[in-house]
């Protein structure tokens, strides 16, 4: 049985959500997922864990600060375990920009940290007009206008694949 360490960064919660999905399928594979937000990651003890993944969503085309900070800080005890990360973002939910060769934030956040990951993903996230504050909601909208995307202020939709958030939890699980 490995002990997975799991550090996310969420401003809405979606990023968790996958987080969880990702522990349910890998504890079904008998191994333990400890998940943490990045918040609180400074306290834990990384090397007490056999494998760590970090994922992080992208907010006007940047993961979050703290998320830099903390693999600035901890690249080599990363390095010498098992290691993940994952972005969540919405222009992966475009099939041209889903991989972690296609997607551009993904691209240039591997440019600017030195870790380099051993598996990586990308996850579509998720649209909720009606929870963001008026200027998010216009300037997302905005951004989906000019990327042919929904609109509708009423919009609250999640262009996740699951199945694919699922198959990553398995490849954690072997890796
Ligand atoms: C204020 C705001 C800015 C965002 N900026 C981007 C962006 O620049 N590019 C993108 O692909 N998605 C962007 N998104 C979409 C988020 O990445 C998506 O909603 C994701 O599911 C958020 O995950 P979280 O709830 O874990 O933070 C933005 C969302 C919000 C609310």
């Amino acid at each position: 049985m490995a002990n997975i360490l799991i550090i996310y960064s969420t401003t809405d919660g979606h990023t968790r959500e996958i987080c969880l999905r990702l522990q349910k399928v890998i504890e079904n594979t008998g191994n333990q997922v400890t998940l943490v937000d990045i918040a609180n990651a400074a306290a834990i003890d990384l090397e007490s864990f056999d494998k760590i993944v970090i994922g992080a969503s992208i907010r006007y085309g940047k993961h979050s600060p703290a998320i830099y900070a903390f693999i600035k800080e901890n690249s080599q005890r990363l390095d010498r375990k098992p290691n993940a990360f994952f972005s969540v973002n919405v222009v992966a939910r475009k099939a041209e920009k889903n991989t972690p060769e296609t997607n551009p934030y993904l691209k240039k956040f591997l440019k600017q940290i030195t870790w380099q990951p051993k598996m990586l993903a990308v996850f579509a996230g998720k649209i909720n007009y009606q929870l963001y504050s008026f200027r998010d909601r216009t300037m997302i909208r905005f951004i989906m206008w000019m990327t042919k995307g929904p609109t509708d202020p009423n919009t609250n939709i999640e262009f996740t694949d699951w199945d694919q958030v699922e198959e990553f939890g398995r490849v954690v699980s072997e890796m």
